[in-house]
């Protein structure tokens, strides 16, 4: 189709959820069966579905990665006081889920080539109160586990791993969520695989299975009883309603089926960003994404970094005049009222602050074409060549 509507460019969205399977055919089911609240059948196939193929013991269905992070936390037995080392390049819900119960984000720094948790910082931040990392893997790429697991194991603290990006990544053959005591996974529109709102929490470590299925069945013993183990149900722990409906589950199993297909394309698109762009990298500092060895990313963004906030915006300006959507990232969580009300900064976070206000993520989705990739490309280009032209 042509680019051209009624001679007006055809809008490139940022993001746009798609249908790629069985999707709408499986909540029709779910519907007909007559069982559409929580923990039924499609939930069980989305979790053993994840289970074998990220090769992770124990996977529970959630509403949001955000649900599976407050889960990750209570197990992590957080109280008042205690602190948890997580990057402040991240959003909102992996330190809220900390200061929900009255603990401390300890606000660590980034790097420069993956935007994760800078593990050089991790060790230097461990004070007696330490209780927990929570490794960031920004954009589908790995934080450096092998270092990551070795402080957590010598400092007895839990690593909890927000995956919230990763689904279908890996990390030396490992899935992002399973080299954690506890791994979390996201389903947002936002995300590769998508049911509107939803994610996972992945269980490394058996014993604490049962406990994270009370918190997630609003405190109560309810899987027990389903199983036929309890002869009623009744609350056993502080809890909430962190499980999906079964249409949520049915429209992800769709999703879930053809993970092979939607992780393939997302890596394709992203190579060929990187093939048109990689030109661009010597005109006007334009920095693209790394490909670290080890990390199998699932191509989840594309972030640019561009010279500075001012480039940023001007490139947004002449992105969105040829009708095409990009969008910053994280604004730091240091520097939000709640994360000055409840962080520590140890050190100055450089990378952090120059990161946040360079970063661009260009559109990246299902179905965005190769001819549209071309077009945000080109656009791009036009506008760091006219940039280097008006500087000299
Ligand atoms: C790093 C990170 N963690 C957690 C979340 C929250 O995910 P959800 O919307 O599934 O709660 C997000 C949202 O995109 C995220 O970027």
């Amino acid at each position: 189709m042509s680019p051209m509507l009624s001679g007006v460019m055809t809008p490139i969205p940022f993001n746009k959820p798609t249908i790629v399977g069985n999707e709408l055919a499986y909540v029709a089911e779910a519907v007909r069966s007559g069982k559409v609240g929580a923990d039924g059948v499609f939930t069980d196939r989305c979790c053993r579905l994840l289970e074998r193929r990220l090769g992770i013991a124990k996977i529970l269905l959630t509403t949001s990665c955000t649900s599976a992070l407050e889960i990750a936390c209570q197990l992590a037995d957080l109280k008042p006081g205690d602190e948890v080392l997580v990057p402040s390049f991240t959003y909102v819900s992996t330190a809220s889920a900390v200061v929900r119960l009255g603990a401390r984000p300890v606000f660590l720094d980034i790097r420069p080539d993956t935007f994760n948790l800078d593990e050089l910082e991790v060790e230097k931040a461990i004070t007696p109160r330490t209780r927990a990392i929570i490794a960031v893997h920004y954009g589908g790429i790995a934080c450096a586990m092998t270092e990551l697991q070795a402080i957590a194991q010598k400092h007895g603290l839990f690593l909890i791993e927000d995956a919230a990006h990763g689904v279908d990544a890996f990390f030396a053959g490992q899935a992002l969520g399973s080299m954690g005591s506890l791994g979390c996974l996201s389903f947002h529109e936002t995300k590769n695989c998508s049911c509107g709102q939803g994610g996972a929490l992945c269980i490394n470590r058996p014993e604490l299975a049962d406990r994270a299925e009370r918190i997630r069945a609003k405190g109560t013993n309810r899987r027990d009883y389903q199983r036929g183990v309890a002869d009623h149900y009744t609350w056993t722990d502080l809890g909430s309603g962190y499980a999906p409906n079964e249409l949520t589950a049915a429209f992800l199993l769709g999703q879930l089926e053809q993970l092979d297909t939607l992780t393939a394309r997302r890596r394709v698109q992203h190579a060929r960003y990187h093939d048109l762009l990689s030109k661009y990298a010597t005109v006007g500092r334009l920095t693209l994404p790394a490909s670290l060895e080890n990390c199998q990313s699932n191509g989840h963004l594309f972030p640019v970094l561009l010279a500075g906030p001012e480039q940023r915006g001007a490139l947004m300006s002449a992105l969105a005049q040829a009708g095409i959507q990009a969008a910053p990232h994280y604004v730091p969580l240091h520097r939000s009222p709640m994360g000055r009300q409840w962080g520590i900064v140890p050190s100055p976070l450089r990378v952090t602050e120059a990161v946040s206000g360079r970063l661009l993520r260009l559109p990246l989705f299902h179905e965005l074409t190769e001819a549209q990739q071309a077009r945000v490309a080109a656009t791009v280009g036009e506008f760091l060549e006219g940039s280097q032209r008006r500087a000299a």
